[in-house]
């Protein structure tokens, strides 16, 4: 990908009139067109598929997306995935090194396991500087449940010794109100990330929090468990989609019950969610333990092993356990 903002009409071939169509159809950036696909464009009016076939070649010359590419251009590529980290050690070292830019992150468990409290903590750390463990960026939060909480925001931004007021700045928070809602959020996120690409302050996070739940108590009974799947598939995808365009972090909830009945195999598997196991890169498993503690787990990652760690939710926001945090102390006097 290029360092050069883009714009539509400087695809050949894009003049005002289309590019305006192709925004309002949600397309707002020259690597979104990149890899669409022609039936995609020719869903819009007035574009043929010819006429989209070509848009589309021309905008992957630009951007340099599609087709083959040599080793060293992948590995340039993949040297623009970033990390977020969380705040708690052992949490970052179970995910690799922390939550993975161009890639989405599915955190599932129980009520009250801690998913909301750590995608209100990324939200804050995207915001740091690279060097602390943040991205120099800003979030987009799709808020299903009202679950949004700007004074938890406040409290952990204070903990870090950052601006409060400057943090809350960067997040821009919308309500799905159902799941068409939400997925045409992801439109209107497009959009402000283009906006916020330009004005130097990069979305390096989007969350849905919850994915699922709108989905969920719509669609009731076994007749429209495919159609489900198939939105929900589609509303990933885009999700996807986005954290590559932007390089950005995607981190999904879905909340699952506790399954004390299973006792061999995964008590974890989320119900009806194998499209979501499908296409996240990272899926975590939490689980309350005592008090402020929390259980991760990652499970299905083919690269990595499939450990436990514990963190704590704490006043401050996401932090490690005392263990850890001496077992850090150590490190850093024997550097
Ligand atoms: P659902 O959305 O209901 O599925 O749960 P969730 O997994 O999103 O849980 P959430 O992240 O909301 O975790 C709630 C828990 O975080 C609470 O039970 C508290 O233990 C902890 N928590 C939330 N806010 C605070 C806070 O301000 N201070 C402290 N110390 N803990 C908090
Ligand atoms: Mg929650």
């Amino acid at each position: 990908m290029t360092n050069k903002i883009l714009d539509l009409e400087d695809i050949s071939g894009v003049g005002p009139e289309t590019a305006r169509k192709l925004r309002e159809a949600g397309f707002y950036s020259v690597e979104e067109i990149a890899i669409a696909s022609p039936a995609e464009l020719c869903s819009i009016s007035g574009i043929s598929e010819g006429k989209a076939f070509e848009i589309i070649q021309h905008a992957r010359k630009l951007v340099n997306i599609g087709g083959f590419e040599s080793g060293d251009k992948v590995f340039e590529r993949k040297k623009n995935i970033k990390k977020i980290k969380t705040g708690s050690l052992s949490l970052d070292s179970l995910l690799g090194g922390g939550i993975e830019t161009q890639a989405i992150t599915e955190l599932f468990g129980e009520f009250g396991s801690g998913k909301t409290q750590i995608c209100h903590q990324l939200a804050v750390n995207v915001q740091l500087p690279e060097k602390e463990g943040g991205l120099d960026g800003s979030a987009i939060m799709i808020d299903t449940e009202n679950t949004f909480r700007p004074e938890r925001i406040l409290q952990m931004a204070e903990a870090k010794g950052l601006d409060a007021n400057d943090v809350l700045k960067n997040i821009y928070v919308a309500q799905a109100y159902n799941s068409n809602h939400q997925m045409l959020l992801v439109d209107n996120a497009k959009e402000l990330a283009e906006k916020l690409r330009r004005e130097g302050k990069p979305v390096r996070l989007l969350v849905v929090d919850s994915l699922t739940s709108h989905f969920r108590a719509e669609y009731v009974g076994r007749g429209t468990l495919a159609d489900r799947q198939q939105k929900l598939n589609r509303h990933l995808h885009d999700l996807m989609r986005f954290g590559e365009v932007y390089n950005a972090a995607v981190v999904v909830t879905n909340q699952v019950m506790a399954r004390p009945d299973v006792m061999f195999g995964d008590p974890t598997r989320p119900v009806g969610g194998h499209i979501v196991a499908h296409i996240a890169t990272y899926r975590v498993y939490l689980k309350k333990a005592k008090g402020e503690v929390r259980i991760a787990r990652l499970v299905d990652a083919p690269h990595l092993p499939e450990v436990e760690v514990l963190f704590k939710i704490t006043e401050k926001g996401i932090e490690d356990v005392e263990e850890n945090k001496k077992k850090k102390v150590k490190e850093k006097d024997e550097e």
